[in-house]
């Protein structure tokens, strides 16, 4: 693999080599027999060193998963997961603690990310206290400098404030600071600001791309918007129920979207002029049909409004090459390309 990757000039941070998890749900309690929620069905993709990699898809879609699968708060049913090369899944003790150091999150929700009883300033120094990396001057110096580089100016303001003393946006910065104080290498960004407006939202992704910029970080971005993982991200992979659906350079899934799925995402952002009236996501996409689940074809299938054909329904397609680096996982991606939408006036909402 290491031939491979220095022939094609590639230098991959991260892998993932054909990952499923499927978690275990337990019976209800009137006996209803257990059903596996399948979150990820042979996902495989590499995130190279120094981009930004978008994942992107509606709610339920398996983005969170592979985002926690990747920084070791679970661990995938099969496939491997790999960094620099080494695979981490078996990854215990030492190995696991030194993995640690090398790989953050950003998540989601800042109140639940942050201890409401902690001071910004141990919030951001505890990862320095449990790797017992350098003393209390150096600490705080380490500090103060995370908290300049996520805009939280002067620093002395905020390091002895509590979270509720915060905003939203202020809150997701002192999280940005904590994930970097150890200078990793790779960071997975989960939603960092589907809870923030759309103005603090653009400055939370300037901070990450400055940070990306400044300290040479690797990222996957997480996110149910097109429009945001345009702006941010050198490629984006497109998930649907578990499946990879499309990946390649984010301008080129955009603009050119070969797969049914993706053009309706595409289609359903809002556009200068419109309010983004959401019910035209339902002309484009059908409505999912829990009765259509159980076919053995393409996961999109059941709400393919391209595809009527009995291949699909049988056949799981492959992702094969639509053009340079452009990667789509349909049968028919040529039809989806026929109504292919306007990028060009997607906007940035969050
Ligand atoms: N611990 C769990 N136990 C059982 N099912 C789970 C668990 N965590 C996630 N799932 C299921 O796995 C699927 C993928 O969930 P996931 O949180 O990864 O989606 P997501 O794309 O991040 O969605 P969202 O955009 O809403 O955050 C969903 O069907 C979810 O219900
Ligand atoms: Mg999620």
């Amino acid at each position: 693999m290491v031939e491979n990757m220095a022939d094609s000039g590639e230098d991959t941070v991260i892998e993932l080599d054909g990952i499923d998890k499927i978690y275990k749900t337990k019976g209800t309690l009137f006996g209803r027999s257990q059903k596996d929620v399948v979150a990820l069905n042979q996902v495989s993709f590499r995130i190279q060193r120094g981009e930004i990699f978008g994942l992107v898809g509606e709610s339920g879609s398996g983005k969170t998963t592979a985002g926690r699968l990747i920084v070791r708060l679970e661990d995938p049913s099969r496939g491997r997961i790999l960094l620099d090369d080494e695979d981490i899944v078996a990854h215990k003790g030492k190995a696991l603690k030194r993995f640690r150091r090398r790989v953050q999150m950003i998540f989601q929700d800042p109140y639940q990310s942050l201890n409401a009883q902690i001071s910004v300033f141990d919030t951001i120094a505890e990862p320095l206290v449990i790797h017992k990396i350098g003393k209390g001057p150096e600490r705080r110096a380490a500090v103060s400098q995370a908290v300049k580089s996520v805009g939280l100016s002067p620093p002395e303001e905020f390091l002895h404030r509590y979270p509720h003393q915060l905003s939203g946006g202020q809150r997701q910065r002192v999280a940005i600071a904590r994930a970097m104080i150890l200078n990793p290498e790779f960071v997975v960004a989960d939603e960092p600001t589907s809870m923030l407006d759309a103005s603090i939202s653009a400055q939370i992704f300037n901070i990450l791309l400055k940070i990306r910029e400044d300290m040479n970080v690797t990222m996957l971005f997480i996110t149910h918007n097109l429009a945001a993982a345009r702006y941010l991200c050198d490629r984006i992979g497109v998930i649907y129920r578990g499946n990879l659906m499309e990946l390649g350079p984010a301008e080129s899934v955009i603009r050119d979207p070969r797969h049914p799925y993706t053009q309706a995402l595409i289609d359903a952002l809002p556009k200068f002029g419109d309010c983004g009236d959401i019910r035209h996501y339902g002309t484009l996409i059908k409505a999912h049909n829990e009765d259509a689940d159980g076919h053995t074809g393409c996961a999109f299938f059941p709400r393919c409004k391209v595809s009527h054909r009995i291949r699909c329904s049988r056949e799981v397609p492959p992702l094969a090459e639509v053009g340079e680096s452009h990667l789509t996982a349909c049968f028919y991606a040529e039809a989806a390309d026929a109504a292919g939408p306007d990028a060009d006036a997607c906007y940035l909402g969050t």
